[in-house]
């Protein structure tokens, strides 16, 4: 199966299956509002190799990234997917709010060993990123309306909204320290799940 590797842990994925889903079910780090729906680009990562093996630009990331960040290797992990299931195909990408959290951290104590050593600083990065979605706001909100709806568009999660935030604790976990790898925060999530049905 090729291999994903997320904010430096590695993963298994499959030809289809997009890095949000694989990210979702490991429990990355990665921002998902709007629940893959392609209306938010809380998703956005960087991918540091391996773009060959990806799915070409959606609308959606054509609507929502500007030339600059399509130059930096930007793509939108809820449209971005495997195209490619060769054992040896690979790819490497960085979500941009792990790239935001270490930069914060480098800024305090610099780079831990082990982690993808980035180049720029917080403040460049925040306001590069925040200049850019102002500019893409617009264009990525009416795209995310003529695919969705308005409805959809503004309330993204739906009977969906469980898995949702399940997920979203998955990761929340993992980053407050209660536990230290993707495995740990599945166990645990597990454990509490068959506690809650034992007490049932
Ligand atoms: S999760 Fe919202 S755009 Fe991808």
């Amino acid at each position: 199966m090729p291999k994903v590797v997320i904010n430096d842990e590695e993963f298994e994925g499959a030809e289809g299956d997009l890095l949000l889903d694989i990210a979702r079910r490991n429990g990355s780090h990665i921002g998902f509002m709007c629940n893959g729906n392609g209306a938010c680009s809380t998703c956005e990562c960087r991918v540091i190799s391996g773009a060959e093996n990806l799915s070409p630009l959606s609308e959606a990331e054509k609507a929502w990234l500007t030339p600059g960040r399509l130059e930096m290797g930007m793509r939108l992990g809820c449209q971005v997917g495997l195209d490619n299931n060769n054992p040896n195909a690979s790819v490497v990408v960085l979500t941009r709010v792990e790239e935001l959290r270490r930069l914060f951290f480098k800024f305090l104590r610099g780079t831990p060993e082990g982690e993808t050593v980035l180049e720029g600083n917080l403040i460049s990065f925040s306001i590069r990123v925040t200049l850019d979605h102002v500019v893409m706001g617009p264009t990525g909100l009416l795209n995310s309306v003529n695919r969705l709806g308005i409805f959809k568009t503004l309330v993204p999660w739906g009977s969906d909204f469980n898995v949702w935030l399940n997920d979203g604790l998955k990761v929340f976990r993992r980053m407050t320290g209660r536990t230290t790898s993707y495995t740990d925060a599945i166990d645990v999530i597990e454990i509490e799940e068959a506690e809650e049905i034992k007490k049932d």
